[in-house]
């Protein structure tokens, strides 16, 4: 149950608008938030995480060459009738899972890459004064329990901003924003600072942020500033950062494998992990694998 000084959160960023240029040249013409993994694409992977947290309302911010993504979840009427002569209801099924409720999507555009701070700030107008969820499609994590769901319940307890965070090795500090702790609770952490890739020997931790936030609407008036970063971007943590000490701030273990499938290895990994609990391929899949040992 949320209290009654925690507004809820409705509404949820998906930034789509990066070029994915570790993908060249299959992102060449399709969005890399397009690849697959298993048999639907990362983007739905996140929408449905979404949606099953109970967010309402969803945001993508979006660019050159992304139409794809956002027809990805119409309707598709000769589909379905094609499907239903076929008698392939299973596949309608499937099909309707992946459709976005009538009036639920909205789209801002980010002109130019400039870095996820801008992306984010893109969608204000559409976030207004409310705390709101950034999903990246990036990022996806197994578990039975949506990792947004399990943000929601840390936020209906503690309110103020969330992060979801995982520990990683201290030599790859500098490829993540990494936490500053104040008191560690084990599941739940209280921030005191935030930095944005730092070197290992100046990390003040080793757990880092994954693509999940639940922000309060404050932050865009950091984004606003247009101050680069790390990488000459305009850096969410940096924003982010500034809010601490005036508004709570806690990252959150959150449970279950994370894939970080922005990279080739790690949208590898994603895909074994999926396609092998598939209750149609998974078998053949560990078979396969058997066979390359
Ligand atoms: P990444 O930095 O991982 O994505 O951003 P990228 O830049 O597309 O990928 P590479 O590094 O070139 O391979 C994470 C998410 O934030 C979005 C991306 O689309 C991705 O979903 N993003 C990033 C934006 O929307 N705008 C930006 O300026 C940067």
């Amino acid at each position: 149950m949320t209290q009654n000084n925690i507004k809820p959160v409705r509404k949820a960023i998906f930034p789509v608008a990066g070029l994915g240029t570790r993908f060249l040249p299959a992102t060449k013409a399709m969005p890399k938030e397009m690849l697959p993994i298993n048999d639907r694409p990362l983007i739905q992977h996140v929408f449905e995480e979404a949606r099953d947290a109970g967010i309402e309302e969803f945001i993508f911010v979006t660019g050159r060459h992304k139409n794809m993504l956002e027809e990805h979840f119409d309707y598709q009427p000769e589909l379905e009738q094609t499907l239903q002569a076929r008698g392939k209801d299973n596949m309608i099924a499937k099909i309707r899972n992946s459709e976005m409720p009538a009036g639920k999507l909205f789209l801002t555009r980010q002109p130019k890459p400039l870095g996820l701070g801008h992306a984010v700030w893109c969608a204000q107008k559409l976030i207004g004064d409310e705390p709101f969820a950034i999903i990246l499609p990036d990022d996806l994590v197994n578990y039975e329990e949506g990792c947004l769901t399990q943000m929601i319940n840390a936020y209906n307890e503690h309110g103020g901003n969330i992060v979801a965070v995982k520990d990683v090795p201290r030599a790859e500090t500098n490829k993540y924003g990494i936490l500053d702790i104040n008191k560690d609770d084990g599941d739940i952490v209280s921030i005191k600072g935030l930095v944005e890739k730092p070197n290992p020997e100046d990390a003040p931790s080793t757990l880092s942020i994954i693509g999940r936030y639940i922000l309060q609407p404050e932050v865009f008036d950091h984004l606003a500033a247009f101050e680069t970063g790390a990488g000459n971007e305009i850096q969410l943590t940096d924003a982010m950062a500034k809010l601490l000490g005036k508004q709570a701030f806690h990252g959150l273990r959150f449970k279950g494998e994370h894939f970080d499938c922005g990279s080739r290895l790690g949208f590898i990994a994603a895909n074994l992990a999926y396609s092998l609990k598939d209750e149609e391929i998974g078998g053949g899949v560990k078979a396969l694998l058997d066979t390359y040992k």
